[in-house]
């Protein structure tokens, strides 16, 4: 890479392996989806993308350390709703969530799923419901951390519900899925695109999704307007950042790439299988990015603030 004054430039960038942290664990959503772009990004940048898992704290310790790598494009944030919004609502971090990084591109977005393990003698939203008021003790719920997605959602279900829950961290929800498969959980408020494959193969039970009209991917799932919660709506878009002061044309040449992998029909294919939303074609630009994570910050951090989350 070219050096002038010190600063990257993007004339022969990239010039060796780039790396993508996604700050949750191999096998979640998160991980799926980038890995999926990786594979593409690498034959328009002509260098290896190489994918990273730092878990840990709701996916901060993988954004802390992606935004402290160098600003020259060879790391990337991967995150999302939890990672670039939430988690400034719930931990004191010691990084700012949008004066410290430098937005990329939107990627694809999806609803929550309301999932519960095969043993719930549920067979609606409504009975699933009654079924958690009922329990003398608060159910377990499955988030990948104070902070994440799955936690935001977890807490919007309870406040719109009244149920209580108890929530169990892991590293991220691919392996609190593999714990609700085997029933150590009762439930999890998922990302579609994680637990789809789980409700088709009858391994869980999948009740609404918290969007307004269904699924193509997952026809027979109701939303939550149909299943009697009405106004329980959430998405959770996905995202790509890199450290502030990253080289303007350097962002720009990462954003063409991860746009190429959205406009690859493999990778459409792939994603859209998932239950995952392309993003629209007018905010595919790093701008586009930035105001929309300012936007959800306003819109997320009052609900959050107000359920006062303990993290430890
Ligand atoms: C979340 O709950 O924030 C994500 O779904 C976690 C993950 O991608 O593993």
């Amino acid at each position: 890479m070219l050096l002038s004054g010190g600063v990257a430039r993007a004339d022969n960038f990239p010039s060796h392996p780039v790396t993508i942290v996604v700050p949750f664990a191999a096998g979640g959503p998160s991980d799926v989806m980038a890995r999926k772009l990786a594979e593409r990004m690498k034959t328009t940048l002509g260098e290896t993308v190489l994918v990273e898992n730092v878990t840990g704290a709701g996916g901060s310790i993988g954004v802390g350390r992606a935004l402290r790598s160098p600003p020259d494009g060879y790391t990337i944030s991967f995150g999302h709703l939890g990672t670039h919004v939430a988690n400034g609502a719930v931990y004191k971090l010691d990084y700012d969530l949008v004066a410290d990084l430098e937005p990329v591109v939107l990627l694809p977005s999806n609803p929550m799923i309301v999932v519960s393990k095969n043993a719930v003698p549920a067979k609606s939203l409504g009975e699933l419901i009654a079924w958690l008021k009922a329990k003398p003790t608060p159910a377990a719920a499955g988030t990948a951390g104070a902070g994440s997605g799955s936690h935001i959602a977890g807490l919007y279900f309870q406040n719109v519900t009244g149920v209580k829950l108890q929530y169990v961290p892991y590293r991220g929800t691919g392996p609190a899925m593999n714990d609700l498969v085997a029933g150590q959980i009762d439930l999890i408020v998922d990302q579609l695109s994680n637990s789809i494959n789980q409700v088709r193969a009858g391994n869980i039970r999948g009740y609404a999704i918290t969007d307004t009209k269904r699924a193509e991917s997952a026809p027979d799932i109701p939303t939550t307007d149909e299943a009697g919660l009405p106004g329980f709506h959430m998405t959770l878009w996905s995202g790509l950042w890199v450290p502030k002061g990253t080289p303007k044309d350097i962002v720009a040449k990462l954003n063409a790439s991860a746009v190429d992998a959205l406009n690859d029909p493999a990778v459409r294919k792939q994603l859209q299988n998932l239950g995952l939303q392309m993003p629209p074609k007018d905010k595919l630009s790093p701008e586009a990015l930035g105001s929309w994570q300012k936007a959800e910050i306003a819109k997320w951090w009052p609900m959050i603030k107000a359920a006062d989350v303990k993290v430890n």
